[in-house]
């Protein structure tokens, strides 16, 4: 694979990054996960957006421009002949002696990889994936998108150990949102999620299926709802750059509905599919 570090295109056995990088050190740093499908880039001049605010929230100045993001990511995308997979972005508040307050004079560290993987024809759009449900033990601000994810990853262990491929984050008695995902019910013509707010991140794929609600025949509901809601909904599913749309099918061990993936969900991610391809 070849990889992106400060600049320059290298094999990732050579990539370097400094042990006092504050993103390793501090987890002072924010990222961005966007998919690939059919050689072409999902959505990503939303994820750039995204970044850029995730930058402003937290006073770190982007190492280089959109455009230039867009063209490394384009770089990536053929030097590694990537069909179908996921580009990763990190960037760091740079390497410099440790100290909390920010480092003067020091630039961003800016590091991209790809990832090949099978979204779109993955067996588990078929069958669905299984969630389980856990408190939301994150910071208070949810919405930048930062590398601190000690918390997801102990929430997505806890599905692991369970058999489950993402877990249910629960607070004051009602969902967050996946440990990296979006979280939707629905009832009838009509799609559940909450609304957007410090408490979890304004997913770009959530947008994206909001964009294409009219021509769906579904109606949006934005608000929050429970577990106990969410166990006796019709059809439950996840958002993500890497989930695309995906059902989900069991919670904490229950079937929703009859277990397998509702009709609005497969309609849903059959319109995602053709509007990212
Ligand atoms: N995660 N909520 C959280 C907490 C997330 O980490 C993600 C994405 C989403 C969905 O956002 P989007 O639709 O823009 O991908 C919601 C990425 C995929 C990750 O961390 O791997």
């Amino acid at each position: 694979r070849i990889v992106y570090v400060n600049g320059a295109y290298l094999p990732e056995e050579e990539a370097t990054i400094s042990i006092f990088d504050r993103g390793f050190i501090f987890g002072d740093g924010i990222y961005e996960v966007s998919a690939v499908l059919g050689g072409k880039l999902v959505d990503c001049e939303a994820h750039l957006a995204r970044l850029e605010r995730s930058a402003g929230e937290i006073g770190l100045e982007l190492p280089c421009s959109r455009a230039e993001l867009v063209a490394i990511h384009q770089e990536l995308i053929s030097r590694n002949n990537l069909d179908e997979g996921s580009i990763y972005l990190q960037v760091s508040r740079g390497a410099a002696d440790r100290d909390f307050p920010f480092p003067k004079g020091v630039k961003a560290s800016l590091v991209l990889f790809t990832q090949a993987r099978q979204f779109a024809n993955t067996p588990l759009a078929k069958t669905g994936i299984k969630v389980v449900s856990t408190p939301d033990l994150r910071w208070a601000r949810r919405d930048i998108k930062s590398v601190n994810l000690l918390a997801p990853v102990l929430a997505k262990q806890f599905a692991a150990e369970n058999g489950a491929q993402e877990a249910w984050m629960i607070e004051d008695g009602v969902v967050t949102e996946g440990a990296s995902s979006t979280a939707w019910i629905v009832k009838g013509k009509t799609l559940i999620s909450r609304p957007l707010s410090h408490k979890v991140l304004p997913g770009i794929t959530r947008t994206a299926v909001l964009a294409f609600l009219a021509e769906s025949g579904f109606t949006f509901e934005e608000r929050e709802f429970t577990l106990e809601e969410a166990l006796d909904a019709e059809e439950a599913f996840i958002t993500s750059a890497t989930s695309l749309v995906m059902p989900v099918t069991t919670i904490d061990g229950h079937s929703i509905h009859n277990g397998a993936p509702g009709p609005a969900t497969i309609r849903l991610r059959e319109i995602y599919l053709d509007h990212a391809r």
